[in-house]
């Protein structure tokens, strides 16, 4: 189907010659009433003729189109779209075509040069798309060109006022662009390369001649169509090439450490890093410009472990190292099926210490059990040949020496109870590769299906010695995070004797590691005896809060996180400390005989403690923020539908206290009539908070100013920062609590 403007009203400026009368001509042809607005004026801008715009006026009518002339100046927009309007009744398409030229060089440009060229370029251009905007947006149609010009995106000896002004329309139609969208009205920029009176002193006379403007109109023909979709972009475009343009940036590199200045020095000695292109991401938006901003802010301020700048030693390690994230994230290791019956369960559950000793176990060790099931952390086991099979090794950019893996952290999320038996499908990606200095940390995430169901996630944080130095980033957003615990003594302890042969059965589940079971294999690993898995301690972790915390129920049971510090010997016993912050549990697991903790930062979520509604939220934690948020349940109660339409969107809330996260909370304004809960959010929050207890307090009376409070690193924002605004509407009348 050829590309129709019957019924759209096109205003081109500066249509009296060169590329604006193209235009007019093309849109006349396929249909559209046309405005050809030329104030008839020299390459310079002085001087004033009816004749240009005329002429063009009687070409398109000659050919039996829609045309009317306007001589105003674009400085008086308003006439522009007034003439549109009067003649036609509407205006849907705006071409701000109208250009002059005043070169010289920098020193000899006059404030009259500069001004003039600002005002002609982009000060015409506003004025004409301001007059047009509102019948746009009443319409809900609306397309706009701004002619930008290689001068501006790259410079140009001697055209300094006109750069600078092509390249403002540019910022112009950036922004235009984001508030246009939801009306229907879409901005775009061009470059042109034509042969024109503009040209023609620059360019060699048969350059002129075959850079022709109609090798330039059907673009601005396109972008000005219904059909078209693009918004925001910017292109080059002559002699019938066009090419789009975006930005690009490097990976950058932070030059500075907690608590430290920053220095200049620190910004020489990082420069190559700082301008390195390998890598380079390609920003489109401000959140997506922001964010890596404030993620790196808070990771400096959580980590303070920044500017471990690779030394030449580490640097050429990172050729050795064999990893080359850019290779291996996304990459997926071929699906693994996992066939299993009672038998694996049962088989599981003793491998993780259960016994027939403890009545409340039957229900995972008898498949007759009226409730029989596996245990939830049995969900590891199906994904686990993913990585088993050497699977990471094979996948491109990680080349790594498998002798040299530790599983670091594991999370496990279920999203419905285990089945007993069936057939599970496993699908692996690699998530992310990060460089820790001493070792590459590979992020690998799987899927696990029945039939179509997803039934769970696992993370597998894959620590590799020796391979980092790569020059890769050292956090990321993907990395499911481990949690201190509170900072009071424990809820619960719980301490379970594990048996000498503990490994040993725990490995018939599928990990066959000889580490487990082969003295000389241990010995060769610097251990003096077989230690016991990782998992292992892990699935005994999570029984103890399964029984503890929700009565043994698997369908409680919603994720778990750890993080494996040390090896447990088999016929060591495990002491398990649990904390209760709302539906978490957060744990540590040691050495009952050592006192050597061996899972950190470890923590069980479980479902189905009742929502949190003012009368019902636990007083005990001692926040003086529950105040707050039992106030924000009341009126989400009230006001919630309200509330959902003005803000849509997923608040998530990290209040610390003494350093260490104490409470969250979730106040979702974006899915039914809203709430809020004690926890964190099941899917992905659009911005998360974490602030002090006390922080939160001045924020909410309006003590602390929320933008203070983010760039003194006291609030750190992680997701969409610009929702932060938001909140004004959730915590305003709080001022007075
Ligand atoms: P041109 O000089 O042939 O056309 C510009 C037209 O604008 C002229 O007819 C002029 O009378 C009119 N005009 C000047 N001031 C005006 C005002 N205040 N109100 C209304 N009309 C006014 O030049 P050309 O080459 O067709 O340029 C069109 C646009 O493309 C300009 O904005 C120019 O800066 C831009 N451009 C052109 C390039 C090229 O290679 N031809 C390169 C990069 C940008």
């Amino acid at each position: 189907m050829s590309l129709s403007f019957e019924g759209r009203v096109v205003l081109v400026t500066g249509a009296g010659g060169g590329l604006g009368r193209e235009y007019a001509l093309a849109f006349a042809e396929r249909g559209a009433s046309v405005v050809v607005n030329d104030l008839g004026a020299d390459t310079k801008g002085g001087g004033k003729s009816s004749a240009a715009a005329d002429k063009v006026v009687e070409e398109i009518r000659a050919k039996g189109g829609k045309a009317v002339a306007n001589y105003d100046s674009v400085e008086d927009g308003e006439k522009l779209i007034q003439a549109a309007l009067d003649t036609f009744g509407r205006i849907d398409v705006v071409v701000n075509n109208a250009g002059i030229l005043r070169d010289r060089s920098f020193a000899r440009t006059s404030d009259l040069d500069w001004d003039l060229i600002h005002r002609v370029h982009l000060r015409g251009s506003f004025l004409v798309t301001r007059a047009a905007w509102n019948h746009m947006k009443n319409q809900k149609f609306g397309r706009i060109i701004m002619t930008a010009s290689a001068a501006g995106i790259y410079g140009n000896f001697g055209q300094a006022n006109y750069s600078a002004a092509k390249l403002g329309m540019l910022g112009l139609s950036n922004t235009l662009a984001i508030e246009g969208k939801k009306y229907n009205i879409y901005c775009n920029t061009i470059a042109p390369v034509a042969g024109s009176r503009l040209t023609e002193t620059v360019m060699p006379p048969d350059l002129v001649a075959s850079l022709k403007p109609e090798y330039v109109a059907p673009m601005v023909l396109w972008l000005c169509h219904e059909q078209c979709q693009e918004n925001g972009g910017l292109f080059e475009v002559g002699a019938g090439w066009i090419g789009k343009l975006r930005w690009e940036r490097s990976q950058g590199r932070t030059v500075r450490q907690k608590n430290q200045p920053m220095t200049p020095e620190a910004v020489r000695d990082q420069w190559d890093k700082i301008c390195d292109f390998t890598d380079a991401t390609k920003p489109n938006s401000i959140q997506e410009s922001l964010q890596s901003v404030v993620s790196e802010l808070s990771r400096v301020e959580s980590e303070g472990e920044v500017g471990a700048n690779p030394t030449a030693a580490l640097a050429s390690a990172a050729s050795a190292s064999g990893i080359n994230p850019a290779e291996a994230v996304g990459q997926k290791i071929p699906a693994t099926t996992f066939d299993f019956s009672h038998v694996q369960c049962i088989l599981y559950a003793l491998g993780v210490g259960m016994s027939t000793q403890d009545p409340d176990h039957l229900r995972f060790l008898y498949e007759n059990h009226p409730d029989f099931g596996a245990l939830p952390t049995f969900g590891v086991i199906p994904s686990q040949a993913a990585m088993m099979e050497g699977g990471l090794s094979s996948v491109p950019g990680l080349n790594i020496d498998l002798t040299r893996v530790l599983h670091g952290e594991q999370y496990l999320e279920l999203f419905k109870p285990l089945p007993t038996s069936g057939k599970l499908i496993s699908q692996a990606t690699v998530a992310d590769v990060l460089d820790k200095g001493s070792g590459a940390l590979i992020l690998l995430d799987v899927n696990t299906y029945h039939g179509d169901e997803l039934i769970c996630f696992n993370q597998f944080s894959v620590f590799v010695v020796g391979a980092g130095g790569f020059g890769g980033k050292r956090a990321s957003e993907k990395a499911k995070a481990a949690l201190p615990p509170p900072n009071r003594a424990p809820d619960a302890v719980v301490i379970d004797s594990t048996t000498k042969d503990q490994a040993a059965l725990y490995r018939l589940s599928g990990d066959w590691n000889p580490l487990h079971i082969d003295p000389d294999f241990a010995a060769m690993g610097g251990f003096k005896a077989p230690i016991l898995h990782g998992l292992c301690s892990f699935g005994f972790a999570a029984r103890h809060v399964l029984k503890h915390f929700a009565a043994n129920d698997p369908s409680r049971f919603k994720a778990i996180k750890v993080r494996f510090v040390k090896p447990v010997q088999p016929g060591q016993s495990l002491q398990t400390e649990m904390w209760k912050e709302g539906n978490r549990i957060h744990i540590q697991c040691k050495v009952k005989e050592t006192d050597a903790v061996v899972l950190s930062g470890a923590y069980v979520d479980l479902h189905g403690a009742p929502e949190a509604s003012p009368e019902n939220l636990p007083q005990g934690a001692g926040l003086q923020s529950e105040l707050v948020f039992a106030e924000i349940g009341r009126r989400i109660k009230d006001l919630g539908s309200e509330l959902v339409k003005k803000v849509n969107a997923v608040f998530g809330w990290e209040i610390t206290k003494d350093g260490k996260s104490s409470a969250e909370w979730t106040i979702d304004l974006k899915n039914g009539t809203g709430s809020l809960h004690k926890g964190p959010y099941s899917g992905k929050a659009d911005v998360t908070f974490t602030v002090s207890d006390e922080d939160f307090m001045e924020v909410v009376q309006g003590k602390l100013n929320p933008q203070k409070a983010f760039f003194s690193g006291k609030l750190k924002v992680r997701g969409n920062i610009m929702l932060s605004q938001k909140l004004e509407v959730i915590l305003k009348d709080y001022a007075k609590l």
